[in-house]
């Protein structure tokens, strides 16, 4: 399958793939690609999977500045626009790190990634953790910062009105929040002027987060599922003896073998029919990935198969935000339905 989009020869048209309205009015592609190389793709890897996948029909990338890789990214999607895909055809996130919290560093630490990725403005920029902690990249699992902070909402909201500046200013189309919970996200949409138009969460089948998902969705914020196929390829810091796999999820596996196609792309398949937009990674598979979800939808009976799974399994939790000794993960989730005190 091939065909020509505004100049520009795509494997898949994207005007097929499903769109997400957003509570601006504008549209996301229902699927994008994630960039994160989990600490062994590289960052010319990553940027070729870009240049790639834009060719197969992608048109929405999932960027960060911790990722280590926006200046190799913004030479693909320079190259992306310069073979003819127009830039608004194009949906692009970036994300704030989390030692750029300060009132001084939000715009500083957007224009970077800016330049970095070669864009005028960013459709999408989220504030990538509600904590305002340091840690290197690439750091092990028991790595804490010195200065290490609890959630404040005050200090939370000096950096959200710093994002909001960044929309008027015209640099950001949207902007959005990664990793809350209900009750940080309950404060926020009390005291924001722009609210947040997209939440990035983990979501897979054996992670569903269904009273998180459907807060944001009844709030008209867009889910965004990263780890949608159980991020196979995490860094080993993010791996503990509890963690399952969806793909080898024994519903999940028979349903592939139904419809004969990879695990990893039922996972894909079940959350672009749930309503979220997932962000797989893929350096050697966005072409099936892609593809696949354009296939024939699994049944309302698959679907109810695979909301069954789930088994409450976060892979990424988190553990060098934690601010005081002894603490474990869950402290960081608010699982009592409050935020953990200071
Ligand atoms: N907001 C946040 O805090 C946050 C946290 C984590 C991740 N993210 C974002 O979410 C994105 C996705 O998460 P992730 O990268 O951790 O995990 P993921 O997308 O669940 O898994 C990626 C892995 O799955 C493999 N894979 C992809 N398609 C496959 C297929 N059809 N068959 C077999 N294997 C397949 C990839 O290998 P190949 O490369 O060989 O295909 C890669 O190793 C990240 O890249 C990042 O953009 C955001």
């Amino acid at each position: 399958m091939s065909h020509q989009a505004s100049g520009s020869i795509t494997e898949i048209d994207p005007r097929l793939i499903p769109q997400r309205k957003l509570s601006s009015g504008a549209s996301m592609p229902a699927i994008g690609l994630g960039t994160f190389g989990s600490d062994h793709v590289t960052p010319a890897q990553v940027a070729a999977a870009v240049r790639g996948a834009a060719a197969a029909g992608y048109r929405h990338f999932d960027c960060a500045s911790v990722y280590g890789n926006e200046p190799e990214v913004g030479a693909a999607l320079e190259s992306v626009v310069a073979s003819g895909v127009k830039r608004e055809e194009l949906f692009i996130t970036s994300k704030l790190w989390n030692d750029k919290h300060g009132e001084d560093d939000v715009i500083a630490s957007c224009r970077k990634s800016l330049a970095d990725l070669r864009l005028s403005y960013l459709d999408l920029y989220l504030v990538h953790w509600p904590f305002p902690n340091f840690h290197p990249p690439g750091c092990d699992v028991s790595s804490r910062s010195a200065d290490a902070k609890p959630y404040l909402h005050e200090s939370y909201m000096k950096t959200w009105r710093q994002m909001e500046r960044l929309v008027d200013m015209g640099l950001v189309r949207h902007i959005g929040t990664s990793n809350m919970t209900i009750p940080k996200l309950t404060l926020l949409l009390r005291d924001a002027c722009i609210k947040p138009a997209v939440n990035e969460m983990e979501l897979h089948p054996h992670f569903q987060q269904p009273e998180l998902f459907r807060f944001v969705v009844d709030n008209g914020i867009a889910p965004v599922g990263y780890c949608p196929i159980g991020s196979p390829g995490r860094p080993d810091r993010d791996r503990t003896p509890e963690d399952t796999a969806p793909t080898e999820d024994p519903v999940v596996v028979e349903i592939a073998r139904r419809h004969g196609i990879h695990p990893a792309v039922v996972c894909l398949k079940w959350a672009v029919q749930r309503g979220q937009t997932p962000i797989p990674f893929s350096v050697n598979n966005y072409r099936s990935n892609l593809a696949g979800i354009l296939a024939p939808h699994l049944s309302d009976a698959e679907m109810q198969q695979i909301a069954a799974v789930d088994r409450n399994c976060r892979l990424i939790k988190g553990q060098v935000f934690l601010w005081k000794e002894g603490q474990s993960w869950e402290a960081l989730w608010d699982v009592s339905g409050e935020i953990t005190p200071p």
